[in-house]
C-alpha cells in the first residue's frame, strides 16, 4: 500500500514538473508553471518520505531542518540582482549532495554493486564533484570574490582536455576493478580540480551560460543517482533538468552569438582593445535635463522603452511603467524592447516588468523590435548598456563583437538614463552616448522616472 502511494507521488510529480515547465516557457504562464512545480517537488518530498527502506527519520529531520533555515533567508534576503550568484550556489548544494550520496553508496557496497552501478556512481560523483566547485567558482566571480575576467595561462585547453581524458579513462578502469578505491578517490579528486580549472578561463560575462550549463551537469547527476538508486522520480526530474539546463545555455549562446566551445575555451572577455573610459574625454556627448527629456516624450508618438541591469539595481520597474501610463494616455504607442541577456538572468527584464503590471504585449523581443526602431520617435534606454552597444557590431576584437543588440541608434532620438558613463558588465566603453542622436539623463534611474512623470504631468 505504502508502495503504491509512493508511486502515486511521483507519478503525480512527474506530471506537474512536466505542466510547471510548461508554464515557464512564457511570461503569461510563468508564476503558474512555478507554482506546479513546487507542488511537484513537495509531492516528490512527501512521496519519498513513505520510501520503505527509511528506518529512522531523525536525520532527515534534522537534514529538512538545516534546510529550511539556509534555504528560507537565501530565498527573502537574498536580492533580486544577485539571483544569478544564489542558483550558482544552490547547483554547488546540490551537486555536493549528489556526490556524496554516490561516495557514500561506494564506501558502503564497493565491488557489492557490480561493474555496472560502480560506472554510472563512478560518472555521477565525477559530474557532482565537478559542479560543485564549477559552481562555487562561478558564484565567486559573479558576487566579485573571484576576478571577473578569464584567468588563462598557456596550454590551458590542452591541460583541461587531459584532465577531462584521464577523468573519463578512471570509469572503466573502475567497471573492471570495482575494487580499486585508489581510482575511485582519484577520480573524485580530479573532478573537484577540474571544477575549478573548468570556470577559471571564462569569464563573468559568459556565467549565465555556464551556470544554465552546471545546470544540466547537475541534473545528469541527479538522473545517474536516480538510476544507482533506482528511483524513478530521481531519473525523470533528473533528465528534465539536465536537458532544460542544456536548452537554455544553447539560447543564452544564440542571444549572444557564440557556440558552446567558445564560451567554455574561448576566454571571452581576454580581449580588451577598447577598455571602459578611452573614449570619455575625446568625444563629446550630449546630456539634457528632465525638462527637456519631458518635452521630447511629451510630443513622441512612438516610444520604447529598454530596461537593462541599472532598472534592476534601482527597481525603477514601477517608476518606468508610471512614465509610460502618463506617455499613453497623451496618445502614445509604448513598447518595451527585451534583450535575452538584459540584466543578469534569463527573463529578468521579464520577471521585473510583469511584476510591475506592465501588459505582455507590450514587451517585444529583439527580433521583433529592431525593425520597429527605424520608425521609432525615442528610445529610453533605462540602465541598460551592453545590450544597446554598437561595438557588437562594429569592433572587432571587443568582448561583446559579434553578440546582437538592440539597436536603438536606428530610432530618431535615444535618450539613456544611468548615473555616469561607467561601462556595463563587459567592463567596455559605449559609443552610442556619444551618438549624435543621443542625450544622456544622468541619475538613479528611479529617481529620474519619478522626476519625469512629475514633469510630463506639469
Ligand atoms: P550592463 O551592461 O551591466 O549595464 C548596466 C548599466 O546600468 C551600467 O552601465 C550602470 O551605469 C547602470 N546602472 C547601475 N545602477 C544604476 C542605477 N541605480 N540607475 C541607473 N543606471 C544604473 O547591463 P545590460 O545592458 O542589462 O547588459 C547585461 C550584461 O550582463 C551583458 O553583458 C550580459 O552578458 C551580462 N550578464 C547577463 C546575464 C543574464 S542571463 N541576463 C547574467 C550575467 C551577466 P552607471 O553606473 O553609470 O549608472
Amino acid at each position: 500500500m505504502k508502495r503504491d502511494l509512493l508511486q502515486l507521488f511521483y507519478l503525480l510529480s512527474a506530471i506537474l514538473f512536466v505542466m510547471g515547465l510548461r508554464g515557464l516557457s512564457h511570461p503569461k504562464t510563468a508564476r503558474r508553471g512555478m507554482f506546479l512545480a513546487e507542488l511537484g517537488m513537495l509531492l516528490a518530498i512527501i512521496g519519498s518520505l513513505l520510501h520503505h527502506e527509511i528506518i529512522d527519520y531523525r536525520w532527515i529531520a534534522a537534514g529538512l531542518g538545516l534546510g529550511t533555515a539556509i534555504g528560507v533567508p537565501m530565498a527573502i534576503w537574498i536580492p533580486m540582482t544577485a539571483v544569478p550568484q544564489r542558483t550558482a550556489l544552490s547547483h554547488s548544494f546540490g551537486a555536493l549532495a549528489a556526490a556524496l550520496i554516490g561516495i557514500s553508496e561506494y564506501y558502503r557496497h564497493g565491488a557489492a554493486l557490480g561493474s555496472l552501478r560502480v560506472g554510472v556512481i563512478a560518472l555521477e560523483v565525477m559530474l557532482g564533484s565537478l559542479t560543485f566547485t564549477g559552481s562555487l567558482m562561478a558564484a565567486g566571480k559573479l558576487q566579485g570574490l573571484i576576478r571577473g575576467y578569464p584567468i588563462t595561462y598557456r596550454g590551458q585547453n590542452v591541460s583541461n582536455l587531459l584532465l577531462l581524458a584521464a577523468m573519463l579513462g578512471l570509469i572503466p578502469v573502475l567497471m573492471f576493478v570495482p575494487t580499486s578505491t585508489p581510482a575511485f578517490y582519484t577520480l573524485v579528486g580530479l573532478a573537484f580540480f577540474f571544477g575549478v580549472m573548468l570556470v577559471l578561463p571564462i569569464g563573468a560575462a559568459d556565467m549565465p551560460v555556464v551556470i544554465a550549463l552546471l545546470n544540466s551537469y547537475a541534473g545528469l547527476t541527479d538522473a545517474a543517482m536516480g538510476f544507482m538508486l533506482d528511483n524513478k522520480i530521481q531519473i525523470i526530474t533528473g533528465s528534465l533538468d539536465g536537458s532544460s539546463g542544456f536548452i537554455l545555455s544553447i539560447l543564452m549562446c544564440r542571444a549572444m552569438n557564440r557556440s558552446i566551445t567558445n564560451v567554455l575555451f574561448g576566454a571571452f572577455g581576454k580581449v580588451q582593445e577598447q577598455p571602459a573610459g578611452a573614449l570619455e574625454g575625446r568625444k563629446a556627448i550630449r546630456q539634457c535635463s528632465i525638462e527637456e527629456a519631458a518635452e521630447i516624450l511629451g510630443t513622441s508618438r512612438s516610444v520604447v522603452f529598454v530596461p537593462g541591469y541599472g532598472m534592476a539595481v534601482a527597481q525603477a520597474q514601477h517608476r518606468v511603467r508610471e512614465v509610460a501610463d502618463v506617455l499613453k494616455s497623451k496618445g502614445a504607442d509604448v513598447r518595451y524592447g527585451i534583450h535575452a541577456v538584459a540584466g543578469r538572468m534569463p527573463g529578468h527584464m521579464n520577471v521585473l516588468l510583469a511584476e510591475a503590471n506592465v501588459p505582455y504585449d507590450e514587451l517585444y523581443d529583439m527580433d521583433q523590435i529592431n525593425s520597429y526602431f527605424p520608425e521609432t520617435d525615442v528610445v529610453v534606454v533605462v540602465g541598460a548598456n551592453d545590450v544597446v552597444n554598437p561595438a557588437a557590431k562594429r569592433l572587432r576584437g571587443s568582448p561583446i563583437y559579434g553578440m546582437p543588440i538592440l539597436e536603438v541608434e536606428k530610432a530618431r532620438v535615444v535618450i539613456v538614463c544611468k548615473r555616469s558613463l561607467a561601462a556595463g558588465f563587459a567592463g567596455i566603453d559605449n559609443e552610442l552616448y556619444y551618438g549624435d542622436k543621443t542625450l544622456m539623463l544622468f541619475g538613479d534611474a528611479k529617481e529620474t522616472m519619478v522626476k519625469l512623470t512629475a514633469a510630463l504631468k506639469s
